[in-house]
């Protein structure tokens, strides 16, 4: 590994944009994944709000700050430990963008411009089809290959962008003699929370899919209430759906059995749905209390926060520097 004798425990990396709260689904489907990392001695984990990946779609330069310290302030809440992980901010870190450019000058315009995830953001916003947006999974890579990370908890979602960042890997090590590992996806339990549409995945871009972080029990069960469902009856419990969905959080928050149990009233009995939701909904907020309770805490402490986020930006820098002064020497640059 590059630079990296003192290295000893293998990297995980990821990074949240800061692009609003988050939601449910960000904290079964990554964060309680980032805590699970943390938590293991063989490795040193890394964590940021990747506000340099905001700014590649429209965004509001008087709040994407506190949009940034929401995210870290949220990280803290769920438990993600300074002690235990870097946690930082991406800006903070100007070797990303340095090793970004390094690395776009191995990459053809073609390839980004035809990935599915870059298509998406064309669809979405026509009018700001930008350099920035195009390099997008070139910053991801040079997010990750910067720390010389082996595993990235990501969702699936990712999964092009990683293949990126593995084939830009191979291509350096090959071409200058770097010694960058192919980081691998790290797929936690609970990644794909769905929609309380009843369709797709929970996700911040569709309205009334979500229940925040910081729901009351009342506002969960608002949103809970307006999951489309059916007779609460019939021959087969639907695959798809609003009551697919419902007994996939089921089981999430209350476990398998609970959700065996509801599919053997559906064809029985029959289901009746308020008496899942109100339970269900108990059981998602019992799970998001004590997060609400640290997270107003720590909105008592700016400063805590602030350093938190110094802190972590020194350390990430010194793995940083270290990465890129010899990737400059091994491409030819003077470092
Ligand atoms: N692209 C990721 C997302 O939209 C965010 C991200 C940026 C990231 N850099 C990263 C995730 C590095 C993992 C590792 O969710």
């Amino acid at each position: 590994m590059q630079n990296e004798l003192k290295q000893t425990k293998k990297r995980v990396f990821s990074g949240t944009r800061a692009t609003g709260r988050l939601h449910l689904g960000n904290y079964l489907g990554a964060v309680k994944g980032y805590i699970e990392l943390q938590n293991r001695e063989d490795l040193e984990c890394i964590y940021m709000a990747v506000d340099l990946h905001t700014i590649t779609t429209p965004y509001d330069q008087k709040t994407l700050k506190q949009a940034t310290r929401d995210i870290i302030m949220d990280y803290l809440a769920a438990g993600l430990d300074p002690e235990k992980s870097i946690i930082t901010v991406q800006s903070l870190v100007p070797e990303h963008v340095y090793l970004a450019y390094l690395f776009s000058s191995v990459v053809s315009v073609a390839q980004m411009s035809h990935l599915p995830t870059f298509k998406d953001k064309v669809k979405q916003h026509p009018d700001n089809v930008t350099m920035a947006l195009l390099n997008y999974p070139v910053l991801m890579a040079a997010d990750i290959l910067l720390y010389n990370t082996n595993l990235v908890p990501a969702g699936l979602d990712q999964e092009p962008h990683l293949e990126i960042a593995r084939e830009i890997a191979r291509k350096f090590n090959t071409r200058f003699g770097t010694n960058f590992p192919l980081p691998k996806r790290f797929e936690t339990k609970g990644t794909y929370v769905p929609s309380l549409t009843g369709e797709g995945k929970m996700s911040k871009s569709v309205s009334g899919s979500s229940i925040e972080l910081m729901d009351d029990l009342d506002t969960i069960k608002k949103k809970l209430a307006k999951v489309p469902t059916d007779g609460g009856r019939g021959e087969k419990v639907p695959a798809t759906g609003g009551v697919a969905n419902l007994l996939k959080m089921v089981e999430l928050f209350q476990g398998e059995a609970k959700r065996q149990e509801a599919e053997t009233a559906y064809v029985n009995n029959g289901l009746r749905y308020g008496d899942l939701k109100a339970s269900l909904a108990e059981a998602i907020f019992a799970e998001l209390q004590p997060i609400q309770a640290r997270r107003k805490e720590l909105e008592k402490n700016p400063d805590y926060v602030e350093r938190v986020i110094t802190d972590g930006a020194r350390k990430a820098r010194e793995i940083a520097k270290a990465t890129l002064t010899e990737i400059m020497e091994k491409v030819g640059l003077s470092s």
